[in-house]
């Protein structure tokens, strides 16, 4: 058989992607490196685009040239493996791609290896989990461009479509890049979880609403401009029952969040491009603090907080709504602030409204707002910052006193709500001319002479301190 790809790593998203590619008439191999995974796949999803094979050579002879490979397993030491045990049967100009959640260091670093030898790379984002895979992902794919055409067609086929039929794929950029989007789309992703996660926190335990209660606020708010992918599935979420014994399910599953590493990556990134990702942190760090569970519970009954009385108005379920909506904002400003860093670092020439056209559907961040993002880059695709486009400048003008309202109330009740804050205090830190760096700049010219520039004249300056300690 003379495929058009081959499908290596037949664990649930492998086996998702390469059923995808079949069922859009592409003839696709698979490998796994253990059989029984292979074994599975092929007992229980026999299709007649799909063959298995055992070994490598046979593999990599199967696929017509120049041969496209997919490479879905584990990030890390496994993708490197796969890679070594292809090269010795590849010829000029065969593709490998990383369809997995790699690191975008690890894809610049062998993406270069795997093009030193005369092949190609591609990192690949991949979003929308096993629904997504098998049904249509988004795809973020980077590497050498002038192999971008013989692989666009499969990936373009297999991506999700946006409402207007476009598929939710594009060329990302050289290198890492693809992997970097989706590095930074988990961030978001992260920061979007947890303000939801805050706006279910503020309803339940200073509004007192039920789980039906805010299930259906939940439904409502995705009617409007918060719908979305995320607010969709919380609405399911807060109204599923526990089938092992009764109540609801939410409220039996432990308060400890996990994380697998990649929105920890985004804040890395963004600490070392000196760039504010500040609600992205938070979701971070709120997840870390959630899995000090046993801790928690311990000193919640100790008295150590001491919460005040609030207030509940008959706005409150509508200033939580605009709250999310403002910080919700703020959380993507941070993420394609990032990107247009990282694009002038690597030289990747992003198109930020491109990307944001990407996420519209297939992925976990998909939400009706993204057309907006996409048109705020249309419009100036030198936008600095979103909150400088007349249409998120308006929104958070509408928004952001709800969200001070919001924050009040959830600090006097001792509810935390750090990515909600974090959004506040970034919209504020843009937006105020005095952040106190000028005594930041004093005390670090005063203790190390690291010197200072001044408001009425050019130069560096330092200073002599009348030092008294
Ligand atoms: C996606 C997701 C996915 C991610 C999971 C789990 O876009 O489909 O981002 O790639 O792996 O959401 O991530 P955490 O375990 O870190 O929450």
């Amino acid at each position: 058989m003379n495929a058009n790809i081959a499908v290596i790593g037949m664990g649930v998203m492998g086996s998702c992607l390469a059923l995808n590619m079949a069922n859009h008439k592409f003839k696709v191999s698979v490998y796994n490196y253990t059989p029984d995974l292979t074994d599975k796949f092929i007992k229980n999803h026999p299709h007649e685009n799909i063959t298995a094979y055992y070994d490598i050579p046979s593999l990599v002879q199967s696929v017509a040239r120049p041969r496209k490979f997919f490479i879905m397993v584990t990030a890390g030491k496994a993708v490197d493996a796969v890679i070594d045990s292809l090269l010795p049967y590849l010829e000029a100009d065969d593709i490998i791609m990383d369809g997995g959640n790699s690191f975008y260091k690890d894809t610049q670093r062998r993406y270069k290896y795997v093009t030193e030898k005369g092949f190609k790379y591609f990192g690949v984002g991949v979003s929308g989990g096993e629904e997504g895979a098998l049904n249509g992902p988004a795809l973020m794919p980077g590497g050498n461009k002038e192999s971008y055409p013989p692989v666009q067609s499969v990936l373009e086929a297999i991506a999700a479509k946006a409402d207007d039929g476009k598929p939710c794929c594009t060329y990302i950029g050289e290198d890492g890049a693809g992997h970097y989007v989706k590095m930074v789309h988990n961030g978001i992703e992260y920061a979007d979880m947890q303000l939801i996660a805050e706006a279910y926190l503020l309803l339940k335990n200073v509004g007192g609403l039920t789980n039906e209660q805010i299930s259906a606020v939940f439904n409502d708010w995705n009617k409007g401009e918060l719908s979305s992918f995320l607010i969709n599935i919380t609405a399911d979420i807060l109204k599923e029952k526990d089938d092992i014994n009764g109540g609801y399910l939410v409220d039996k599953i432990l308060d400890s969040a996990g994380q697998k590493g990649t929105g920890r990556w985004t804040s890395i990134a963004a600490l070392e491009q000196g760039v504010n990702t500040s609600i992205m942190t938070s979701a971070c760090n709120a997840r870390n603090i959630s899995s000090f569970y046993a801790k928690r519970q311990q000193l919640a009954d100790s008295g150590l907080k001491q919460p005040l009385p609030v207030q509940i108005d008959a706005d409150f379920v509508e200033d939580v709504r605009r709250s999310l909506y403002a910080a919700k904002i703020a959380a993507y400003t941070q993420g394609f602030e990032l990107y247009k860093s990282a694009s002038q670092i690597h030289d990747w020439n992003l198109n930020l409204g491109e990307v944001a056209s990407i996420f519209r559907a297939g992925c976990i961040i998909k939400a009706k707002f993204l057309n907006n993002i996409t048109a705020a880059y249309q419009k100036n695709p030198q936008l600095d910052n979103l909150l400088e486009d007349d249409f998120f400048f308006s929104k958070i003008r509408e928004n952001q006193l709800s969200l001070r309202k919001i924050i009040a109330k959830a600090v006097y009740a001792g509810v935390p709500i750090p990515a909600f804050s974090n959004a506040m205090a970034y919209i504020d830190g843009l937006c105020t001319k005095t952040v106190g760096a000028n005594l930041i700049q004093a005390q670090r010219d005063y203790f190390g002479a690291h010197t200072y520039k001044r408001i009425d004249r050019d130069g560096i300056f330092h200073h002599q301190w009348q030092k008294h300690y």
